[in-house]
C-alpha cells in the first residue's frame, strides 16, 4: 500500500507516472534498454528531452521569447548563477528576504556581487510577505529577486510585486501551481523535486534576448547562454529526472495544466486551513492568513509534546513526513501537485480525530 507522503521535497509523484516508468524501465519503447542506459545523443532520448521542454512551455504558458533550460545543481546553483549572469558591473540586485530560502538566495548573490535586502521579513519571524510599497529599491538596481513560496515558513506571495523593475523568481516550491505573469520576469527558476519530478533537475526560464550578452566572461557551465546554445545538452543531462518530469508534465496537462493545478492547490490547502481554523484554537498557524502557502501548510498543536504525539499517530495512519523543518519545528503538510485528494482527506480526518480525543 502507498503511504500518504507529505514530504517537502523530494515528494510524492503521481502513481500513474510511477507505473509507466516501471513498465518502461527494462525496455524503453522497443530500444532493448532503459532510458537511463542510452546515449543522451540518441534519437530516443532526444525525443524525450524535446517533449519535456514542449510540455513545460505548454503547461506554464511560457511565451516564445523565453528560453527554457534543464540544468543541474538544483535551485541552489541558481542562487549563484543568476547574479553571475544578470548582474553587470555597476548594477545591484534587490532581494526580498522573505524566509529561509530568500535569505539563502541573497547571501549567495552578495557573495558574488552587489546585492541587498529590499525588505526583510526576519523581524516578523517570516510570517508574511511584503506589500509593494514596503519594498525599498536603491538606485542602479538591475532586478528584484523574489521567492514566490517559502517552503519552510509556509508563506507565499499571493500576487507578484508590481514594481518598476524586472523580477527574478525562485519558484521551487510552487512551480506550475499558479500562472506566471511572464512579462514582469527576466528569469524564473526552481528545482523539479516538488511539483515537477525527481531531484537532480532545475528548470530555468529566461528572457531570450538577454542570453547573448550575459555572463560573457564566465566558464561555460556557469553561463546560461552556453546551455541555451546547446538546448540544455551541453553535457550529459540528468536524463532520468527529465524523463520522469516529462511524464509528470503530461499528467498535469491532462488535469488542466497550471489553471487546474492552481484550483487544486487552493481547494486542498483550504481544507487543511479550515481544519486549523475550525479547531477552536487547538491547532494554530503563525502565518498571516493572506499569505498562507497553498503548498506547505504549517501548524502546531498547543504543545511540543502534543506535536510529537500528533506526528507519531499520523505515522501509524500512513500519513508520513509531516514533521516541520528542523529549524522551526511544529508540523508541516506539503501538498504539492501530485498529492492525492485521498491523502488530504485522510489528513483532515486525522486532525479532527486527534483533536477530539484530547
Ligand atoms: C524555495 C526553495 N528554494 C530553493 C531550494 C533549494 O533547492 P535545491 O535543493 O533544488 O537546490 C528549496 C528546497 O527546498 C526551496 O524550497
Amino acid at each position: 500500500m502507498r503511504a500518504h507522503n507529505f514530504c517537502a521535497g523530494p515528494c510524492t509523484l503521481p502513481l500513474d507516472v510511477l507505473e509507466e516508468v516501471q513498465a518502461e524501465l527494462l525496455d524503453f519503447r522497443g530500444s532493448g534498454m532503459s532510458v537511463i542506459e542510452m546515449s543522451h545523443r540518441s534519437p530516443e532520448y532526444e525525443a524525450v528531452h524535446e517533449e519535456a521542454l514542449t510540455l513545460f512551455r505548454e503547461n506554464a504558458a511560457v511565451p516564445e521569447d523565453y528560453t527554457i533550460l534543464f540544468l543541474q545543481g538544483g535551485a541552489t546553483l541558481q542562487f549563484a548563477m543568476v547574479p553571475m549572469n544578470l548582474l553587470v558591473e555597476g548594477s545591484r540586485a534587490a532581494h526580498v528576504r522573505s524566509g529561509t530560502w530568500g535569505a539563502g538566495a541573497l547571501k549567495d548573490a552578495a557573495a558574488w556581487g552587489d546585492a541587498y535586502a529590499a525588505w526583510d521579513g526576519e523581524p516578523l519571524s517570516f510570517t508574511r510577505m511584503p506589500s509593494d510599497d514596503e519594498l525599498e529599491i536603491q538606485p542602479d538596481t538591475r532586478y528584484l529577486h523574489i521567492t514566490s513560496n517559502e517552503t519552510i515558513e509556509g508563506i507565499r506571495m499571493a500576487s507578484f510585486p508590481d514594481v518598476d523593475l524586472r523580477l527574478v523568481g525562485d519558484m521551487s516550491s510552487d512551480y506550475l501551481s499558479r500562472p506566471v505573469p511572464w512579462e514582469r520576469f527576466d528569469l524564473v527558476y526552481g528545482g523539479a523535486q516538488k511539483n515537477l519530478g525527481p531531484a537532480g533537475l532545475a528548470v530555468v526560464v529566461v528572457r531570450t534576448s538577454l542570453l547573448e550578452t550575459m555572463g560573457q566572461d564566465l566558464p561555460s557551465y556557469l553561463r546560461l547562454g552556453a546551455h541555451a546554445g546547446k538546448n540544455s545538452l551541453m553535457n550529459t543531462p540528468p536524463m532520468f529526472a527529465i524523463y520522469v518530469t516529462g511524464k509528470v508534465l503530461r499528467w498535469m496537462r491532462d488535469l488542466g495544466g497550471v489553471v487546474g493545478m492552481e484550483e487544486r492547490a487552493a481547494r486542498r490547502s483550504g481544507a487543511v486551513y479550515e481544519a486549523i481554523d475550525g479547531s477552536d484554537g487547538f491547532y494554530g498557524s503563525p502565518v498571516e492568513p493572506a499569505h498562507r502557502s497553498h503548498m506547505n501548510v504549517v501548524f502546531r498543536t498547543p504543545s511540543e509534546e502534543l506535536d510529537a504525539a500528533f506526528l507519531a499517530g499520523a505515522e501509524k495512519e500512513g500519513l508520513l513526513n509531516l514533521k516541520g523543518h528542523r529549524s522551526v519545528g511544529g508540523i508541516r503538510a506539503s501538498i504539492y501537485n501530485a498529492m492525492t485528494d485521498d491523502g488530504v482527506d485522510a489528513l483532515v480526518g486525522y486532525m479532527t480525530s486527534f483533536r477530539d480525543a484530547r
